[in-house]
């Protein structure tokens, strides 16, 4: 358990806010950091691995913690401010295990501060808490659910507001957005669940019409769950079927013959546009039919990821001028990681933007901003300061 354990001050929101926009956080204090990770979907391990990264860059001089973990069930607990519990290593997968208490989140606009309840406890104060640190991926955490509860507990988060984390987790819609802000996205279908229940010959023909190979995608999944090449047109309904064991709803893509670069994309201040890295490439070795699940976390030594990547100046420039529009066309606040495919005839589309990309010291993201001058923790200080000085609510 965490020693700083503080009992409630009474606030007065209107003080808080303008307090918390002062460099030293609200009552004169350092800023309080809740920091959640875990969580339901299929990147709990991940996530936790995340926290264990920005637990220990965290600055500690300037800001204070408080670790929530949320258990694969969905339970949140307060664990211990202790990394080396989190760290993803060969041989274990970190979890947040749930115990007999639950933090609790006020569902007011007039107070901050958590509660740990536990059966027949008294309930405990955890003090208030100036911003939240959703290191959460995939449903439940990066698709607005967790960022309209905090709207609700009008309490500050890193990231993006509901709508663009919805939208970014929903591989259909984020098309439709990219595609009517004019930025280039590959050919697609989306077979819903009442489509395919209706009449599953038509939703295969649209499939096919594609031409081959195809890659099937749950519409709302993440870490490369639940999606396959397919080359073979006799195994379309089982991937489909496979896709829909994470997702009723199936985005089906023609497949795109090309190199991966991707490219983080960061808040600007005040009136300031968004800043882009330098982009880097993601090359997985052959082994792997893509950029797999086993590929992004179990077998990190066969993904090589370069930054910069090796492209000729007129491809990246390209691709941060397509991150940044798709950022925008969005809405999207804080960061986000937009990843691209550069085509063997020289034309970059967009594959898909994540609003919590990977984010452990050795994820993408934060390896393209140092490869780009700012350190890890840098990088955790400016997203914590950009949602320090936004309101929640429209904005
Ligand atoms: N249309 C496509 N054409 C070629 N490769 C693709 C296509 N869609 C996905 N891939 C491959 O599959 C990987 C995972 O797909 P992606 O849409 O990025 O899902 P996730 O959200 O799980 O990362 C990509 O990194 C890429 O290697
Ligand atoms: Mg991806």
């Amino acid at each position: 358990m965490t020693s700083d354990q503080q009992p409630v001050h009474p606030s007065d929101p209107a003080d808080a806010d303008s307090a918390v926009a002062a460099s030293n956080g609200p009552r004169g204090r350092r800023p309080r950091v809740a920091i959640i990770f875990g969580g339901r979907s299929s990147e709990h391990a991940v996530s936790c691995a995340t926290a264990a990264g920005v637990m220990r860059a965290i600055d500690r001089e300037k800001y204070d913690i408080v670790p929530i973990g949320v258990s694969r069930d969905g339970q949140w607990v307060l664990v211990a401010d202790d990394p080396a519990r989190f760290d993803l290593t060969a041989g274990r997968t970190p979890e947040v295990v749930p115990d007999r208490s639950h933090v609790v989140l006020p569902l007011s606009t007039r107070e901050t501060a958590l509660t740990v309840l536990e059966a027949g406890q008294p309930p405990r104060e955890l003090g208030d808490v100036d911003v939240v640190l959703p290191l959460l991926h995939g449903p439940f955490g990066e698709d607005g659910t967790l960022q309209g509860f905090l709207e609700l507990s009008d309490i500050r988060y890193v990231g993006s507001g509901v709508f663009a984390s919805a939208a970014g987790m929903d591989k259909h819609y984020m098309k439709v957005v990219f595609a009517g802000h004019g930025l280039p996205v590959g050919p697609y279908t989306v077979i819903t669940d009442r489509a395919w229940r209706a009449d599953r010959a038509a939703a295969l023909d649209a499939c096919s019409a594609l031409g081959f190979p195809v890659f099937v995608k749950p519409a709302r999944a993440g870490s490369s769950m639940g999606i396959s090449k397919v080359d073979d047109p006799a195994q379309l309904e089982s991937a489909i079927e496979a896709a829909r064991e994470h997702d009723p709803k199936v985005i089906v893509e023609a497949g795109i013959t090309g190199r991966e670069i991707e490219c983080a994309v960061l808040e600007g201040h005040g009136t300031d546009g968004p800043r882009t890295s330098h982009v880097g490439e993601v090359a997985v070795h052959d082994n792997h039919a893509f950029y797999d699940f086993e590929a992004k976390y179990l077998a990190e030594a066969d993904v090589d990821l370069t930054c910069p990547a090796d492209v000729p100046a007129h491809v990246s420039d390209e691709v941060r001028r397509l991150a940044a529009a798709a950022f925008d066309s969005l809405g999207c606040e804080g960061l986000a990681r937009v990843d691209c495919f550069y085509t063997e005839d020289g034309r970059v589309l967009i594959n898909e933007i994540n609003t919590m990309p990977g984010f452990t010291p050795h994820s993408m993201y934060p390896r393209m901003w140092a490869a780009s001058g700012l350190s890890y923790t840098e990088l955790i200080d400016e997203l914590v300061s950009l949602a320090l000085e936004r309101r929640t609510g429209l904005r």
